[in-house]
């Protein structure tokens, strides 16, 4: 067998106690099938699981991460977190993409304690996806390395990233086409950009200066950005006081 057959994911779930991890008991009393190599977790609502959770389980070496809840309105709290975590998810996938890990590698599913079916079908699916996709950074062309990087910029950034979440993405929809649609729309990528996605930026070539002097070029082929983008960024770090030039070596550092 090649060693891409063989390939075993490692996936973890973060699963409702009321409902998905009542799904996914009565889907091992039923025998439903679905793979062994999925590790779960019962956590109180799907809306306590935040994106440090799920950032320190693609750093752990995760290649997938899946989030189960009770179906939108039957949350067993009075604060609805499976509205938080919906929108938290798909702000994820975005944050996931813009630093190129593939946002499929993280799924979002309300499951209820009597569709045990439901569960298993859905993590065979979601096992096949990630099967399918390889180790984490492989079917991103992201070396072993970069990816920590990476993962380490956004991690930095949580705080920020909540702060915006709670001020300027409180969105509330009533149904998931609705919130899908508002994650894709050209409003919320304006403000994606406007608001985390400059600071992604910057994280990122502060975390890769950790490693040593870029020049602008490597910068931004590591990033996968643009050069203008990368002068941009620079010069706003550098405005900051977070970066300086190396007028010697013709590359930037840290300040
Ligand atoms: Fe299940 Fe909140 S209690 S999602």
């Amino acid at each position: 067998m090649s060693a891409e057959l063989a390939f075993k994911p490692r996936i973890l779930g973060m699963i409702c106690n009321w409902c998905t991890y009542g799904g996914a008991d009565l889907a091992g009393v039923s025998r439903f099938q679905y793979p062994t190599y999925i590790r779960l977790i019962r956590v109180m609502c799907s809306g306590r699981v935040e994106l440090e959770h799920i950032l320190r389980a693609f750093s752990n070496g995760q290649d997938g991460v899946f989030i189960g809840g009770c179906h939108l309105n039957d949350c067993h709290y009075n604060t609805e977190g499976n509205y938080d975590a919906i929108r938290m998810v798909l702000h994820g996938k975005k944050i996931l993409e813009h630093i190129g890990v593939n946002p499929e590698r993280l799924r979002l599913e309300w499951v209820s304690a009597g569709e045990g079916i439901r569960f298993a079908n859905i993590m065979n699916e979601f096992s096949t996806k990630i099967e399918n996709l390889g180790p984490l950074g492989k079917s991103e062309g992201i070396d072993e390395k970069t990816l920590k990087s990476k993962l380490e910029a956004v991690t930095n950034l949580v705080p920020y990233i909540k702060l915006v979440e709670m001020e300027r993405l409180r969105v509330r929809f009533k149904s998931d086409e609705e919130y899908h649609r508002f994650f894709i729309s050209e409003e919320f990528n304006r403000l994606f950009d406007e608001t985390v996605g400059e600071k992604l930026a910057i994280s990122q070539i502060i975390s890769l200066l950790r490693e040593g002097p870029q020049t602008t070029g490597e910068i931004a082929k590591v990033l996968d950005l643009t050069p203008s983008e990368v002068s941009r960024h620079l010069n706003s770090s550098s405005r900051q006081g977070l970066v300086r030039y190396e007028e010697g070596r013709k590359c930037f550092a840290l300040a």
